[in-house]
């Protein structure tokens, strides 16, 4: 029989010993850094992986789980999708690895396909491994082609764990060494839960615009090579750009002489409904722009696609031994295919208004349910002590916790760590935001 079919029901399976589970965090621990130890589903009881498949994850104890979080946004079609995993072996079966210095049809047809979906003169891409490789790339570009080198950030972001991407990271907690690239700074990030008490949005929205003019006219000798920024902050706890915001940042990032880099890493490919970008809701036309983490479904792939004005300017080598490699190229393909072909940004749009509608209706209850905010399949709940706007990371860890117990995986960060971020799959059906939403809520009745 297979083992989908004997699945035991996850909250009667809590019974069990975890010996498994032990045995792995034992050897873990001995090998791998401690810091991993700590990170181990956000900090509590430890998770093993047995096998996945769909929307569903088993884990070595024989407990099945549904993920709402898809390996932090990475797994955007379905844990082991069968056209992804049928390109991959035939990728591997005909050619794994060549490196670039040969001609790739799989790696081409990527570039095509980005180039194709991508918003307004976007054209040339380069590939990489990992995000954080792809806003290198972009920071890079964006110094060769204006000849500048400042680059002014949004607190609260988060780009990676290269020296220069922690120093583009905003969360003390994500940097160590204390080397960074100096010539990267940030301004006040945009978060209309956390507006200063009393002010509107629209002054809200002065207040952000006046500050990176001011910011730009102290902090920098008046030009820059760019403004970077997430359309929705990930890490920082899915904190949505007001509609006007880009657009009232662009004419003064140009002024600067810089050009405009937009992070999709978690915003890309459908995640926020209706369009390929996140971006594209803001009605803006970035020069460069960069991807990772949903584009392959889990493979490692980076990818920063730029004008082609901003690629003629990239004329010293540089080279990625991996980035472009045929096997990794080859699940991007098949995942941004069966992303088109099911045109899931429309599913994106049309699970995600119910996943909001089921989440505003189950906070409302909650007190200590400050705010309900995303867009898409990218939800966020955001705890605080009740009757306040005080973070309650305890309250959030725990309900990571119930949420568990019930057998639903989601995620957990923002700047105080008391934010439960919700992210489906990009296929996930009407049935199974019912059955997630059904455990979530079982989930907040337990820590209430
Ligand atoms: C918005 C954003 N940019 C960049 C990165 C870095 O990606 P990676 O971990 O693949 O290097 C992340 C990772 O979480 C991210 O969320």
């Amino acid at each position: 029989m297979p083992r989908d079919a004997v699945a035991p029901d996850p909250i009667a399976a809590r019974t069990t010993s975890d010996a498994t589970t032990q045995a792995l965090l034992e050897r873990q621990r001995a090998v791998l850094l401690p810091v991993q130890n700590r990170m181990l589903y956000y900090g509590d009881r430890p998770l093993a992986v047995g096998r996945a498949k769909g929307d569903w994850l088993w884990d070595v104890e024989g407990r099945r789980y549904l993920d709402f979080f898809g390996g932090i946004l990475t797994v955007s079609v379905g844990h082991a999708n069968d056209e992804v995993v049928e390109a991959t072996v035939r990728q591997m079966r005909t050619a794994g690895h060549t490196s670039t210095l040969y001609l790739n049809e799989v790696t081409i047809e990527v570039a095509e396909f980005l180039a194709r979906v991508t918003p307004g003169r976007l054209q040339v891409s380069f590939f990489t491994n990992s995000g954080t490789e792809a806003d290198e790339t972009a920071v890079m570009a964006a110094r060769t082609y204006t000849g500048h080198c400042d680059v002014v950030s949004l607190r609260h972001a988060y780009a990676g764990r290269s020296a220069s991407m922690m120093a583009m990271t905003a969360h003390a907690n994500w940097r160590q060494g204390g080397v960074y690239d100096g010539h990267i700074k940030q301004v006040r990030s945009p978060n209309l839960y956390r507006k200063p008490a009393g002010m509107s949005d629209e002054a809200y929205l002065d207040f952000l615009v006046d500050d990176l003019a001011d910011f730009l006219a102290t902090c920098t000798d008046g030009t820059i090579a760019a403004f970077m920024a997430e359309p929705i902050q990930g890490v920082g706890g899915f904190a949505v750009a007001p509609r006007d915001y880009f657009r009232r940042v662009e004419p003064l990032v140009r002024e600067a002489g810089g050009v405009m880099i937009i992070d999709e890493v978690q915003t890309g490919w459908g995640r926020t409904g209706r369009h390929w970008c996140g971006i594209e809701h803001w009605g803006i036309e970035p020069d460069i722009m960069t991807f990772a983490k949903g584009i392959a479904n889990g493979a490692p792939v980076g990818a920063t696609i730029m004008t082609p004005e901003v690629a003629e300017s990239v004329q010293a080598l540089t080279l990625s031994t991996f980035g472009g490699n045929p096997v990794s190229m080859a699940q991007a393909l098949a995942t941004l295919r069966y992303i088109e072909r099911h045109q899931l940004w429309a599913n994106a749009a049309a699970q995600g208004a119910r996943l909001r509608a089921r989440l505003e209706a189950m906070a409302a209850p909650h007190a200590f349910v400050g705010d309900v905010r995303g867009m898409g399949l990218m939800q966020a709940l955001e705890l605080v002590v009740p009757g306040t706007q005080e973070p309650d990371p305890a309250r959030a860890n725990a309900l990571t916790n119930a949420a568990r117990d019930q057998g639903l995986l989601i995620g957990k960060g923002g700047r105080y760590g008391n934010v439960l971020r919700i992210a489906p799959m990009l296929n996930v059906t009407a049935d199974l935001i019912d059955e997630g939403c059904g455990r979530l809520e079982r989930a907040l009745t337990a820590v209430a």
